[in-house]
Parts: structure tokens; C-alpha cells; sequence
């Protein structure tokens, strides 16, 4: 029996040795050298290969490597086949330190104080307490929630948007179509950590922005798809939005050419916010497939009709 991974290559030769170490009974083939299709009953990657059915037809389980799966192109897959999301605790990790470098960028002005520097100013601005700057995160899972728990002790005032209600002490909840104008209006900051679905492509939009309170700034840590670009350009440059940390882009490595890489109110950074570290994903990984295994249902097993 074995297992196909297929994303990076360098860590996956860290997967490699803990799957020789602690689970020696599955055996690890690294993508594309697959020997024979018929030992693979369990797939672990960043994107699925093509044709996925006929390619390993004895698959019996998708372990996406990331915490988004919307690159697997899930209607394309055998309706049949369990699909799970990693629910790694590095990546958990790697989310909280970037939300917190963001959020705080953007509440203590780095982007201006950049400027400054790059013209040679020294000049002070107006320091607003964090108990006055409100944080609002869309989208309530796993990622959100604990962004939102390391996001506590810096004193801001927080809320949460989700499609269904959310119960979250010291957060004002929010959910559904009807309470996200309410929600939009109180959020100075707003952070986008929603799954990418049909639902959520282009949310970061015009009409978004628009109800934003003027001035707000915006962090996309969730998928490029959630944002509408141009719509971005426009609002900063009619001051309704005063700034936004974009960790991800519609199209990804950006051109040379992308109005983002120089534009002096947006901070870009190449998908790094989080990483899979093997060293903990492993785990979880040989969890779910013991679980798999043991017959239960999955750790992270997605909807595979709401798509997350
Ligand atoms: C990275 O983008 C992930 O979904 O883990």
C-alpha cells in the first residue's frame, strides 16, 4: 500500500523520512515517479494530477497538503473519494503571525512611515489606541478563530462575519448575507480568511469596500480569487480605502508589470502568510489515514458539495 505526494519536492523528502520512520507499513512515492498506479491508495498534494480516476484507479482518499482546496478543482474529482483539508498546526501558526504583522502594519501606519523613509521624513502622525481600531475577520474556521484568539491580547476590538452563526467570546459575531452590511460598517481593518468557492469569488469588491467605513484598510490572506483587483486600485485611490497587505493575487508569481508591486499603499507578499511544516503536518496526515484505515471519517473531510 501506498501513499503519492505531490507538491514540493524539497519537503517532501522530509515527508519521506518521518513516513520511513513512523509509519514504515505505507509506502511514500514522490510525484512523478509513481511506479505501479495500483498500490496508491492515498494522495496527498498541493494539486491534483489530471484525470485522477483513471491515472490511480485504487485511490481511496485525498489529503489536500494545504488548508484551502479550491486549487484541487474539486468537480473534477470522483464524486466518491473523501477529500480533507490539512489542519496543520504549523499552519495555524503561520497565519496567526501574519494576521498579527498585518493587523499591526496597518494600525501603527507602516505603510506611510515607509514612504517617509524612502522621501527622508521624519514626521510623527496621530496614534490611535488599539482599544479604538476595530478588527473584523471574514470567514470563521479553523484559521479565523485562532486569528482571532492571538489577536485578543493587543486590546482591538474585534468581530467576525461567517455564513452561519458563530458563538465567540469577546468577538462580536456576525453572519449572513443580511448582517454583512452591519458587520462591514464597524470594520477598520478588515481581514479575509474565507474558504474560495463559487459564493466567495470577487466578495473583495466595489460594493464591499464601499461599505466599509472610509478610510478602512484590508488584508486578503485567503485566496486571490476573493479579490477584485482594479476594484482595489480604485478604492485606494479615492481614499475609501487608506491601505491593504496582500498575501495573495489572482494570478500567482505576479508580472513584473502588476500595478501592486509598486504601489505605495499596498504590502505584497509572495503566499507566504503560512507553510505546511512536515514536521507537524506529519501527524495529522498519518492520523487521517490511520483514521481512514479504522473506517472513520476524516480529520478536515470537506463538504464536497459547499466545497470547504
Ligand atoms: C495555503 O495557501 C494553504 O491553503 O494552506
Amino acid at each position: 500500500m501506498a501513499l503519492l505526494y505531490k507538491a514540493d519536492p524539497q519537503r517532501g523528502q522530509l515527508w519521506q523520512q518521518m513516513f520511513a520512520l513512523h509509519a514504515p507499513d505505507i509506502e511514500f512515492r514522490q510525484w512523478p515517479d509513481i511506479g505501479n498506479p495500483a498500490d496508491i491508495q492515498y494522495l496527498a498534494a498541493w494539486q491534483a494530477p489530471d484525470d485522477l480516476a483513471t491515472l490511480l484507479p485504487n485511490l481511496k482518499a485525498l489529503f489536500a497538503i494545504s488548508a484551502g482546496v479550491d486549487q484541487l478543482n474539486l468537480p473534477s474529482l470522483p464524486a466518491h473519494l473523501p477529500v480533507a483539508r490539512m489542519l496543520d498546526p504549523g499552519i495555524t501558526q503561520g497565519m496567526c503571525e501574519y494576521a498579527s504583522f498585518a493587523v499591526l502594519s496597518l494600525h501603527r501606519d507602516m505603510l506611510r512611515y515607509r514612504q517617509q523613509q524612502q522621501t527622508g521624513t521624519w514626521q510623527a502622525h496621530a496614534l490611535t489606541p488599539a482599544s479604538q481600531r476595530r478588527v473584523g475577520i471574514m470567514g470563521l474556521g479553523q484559521q479565523g478563530c485562532a486569528i482571532l484568539e492571538s489577536l485578543k491580547p493587543f486590546g482591538f476590538q474585534l468581530s467576525g462575519w461567517a455564513r452561519s452563526a458563530h458563538g465567540l467570546a469577546g468577538v462580536r459575531s456576525f453572519h449572513g448575507q443580511d448582517q454583512l452590511p452591519a458587520f462591514l460598517a464597524q470594520c477598520d481593518i478588515l481581514i479575509c480568511l474565507l474558504p474560495l468557492t463559487e459564493q466567495t469569488q470577487g466578495i473583495l469588491a466595489h460594493e464591499v469596500f464601499a461599505q466599509l467605513p472610509r478610510g478602512a484598510a484590508l488584508i486578503n490572506m485567503g485566496r486571490g480569487g476573493h479579490l477584485v483587483e482594479p476594484d482595489l486600485l480604485e478604492a485606494l485611490d479615492s481614499g475609501q480605502l487608506s491601505g491593504a497587505v496582500l498575501d495573495v493575487l489572482q494570478e500567482e508569481p505576479a508580472k513584473g508589470e502588476h500595478p501592486f508591486w509598486h504601489h505605495p499603499q499596498i504590502l505584497l507578499t509572495p503566499h507566504i502568510a503560512a507553510m505546511t511544516q512536515p514536521e507537524s503536518a506529519f501527524t495529522v496526515l498519518l492520523e487521517n489515514i490511520r483514521r481512514h484505515q479504522r473506517g472513520e471519517t476524516l480529520l478536515g473531510q470537506i463538504d464536497r458539495q459547499s466545497g470547504y
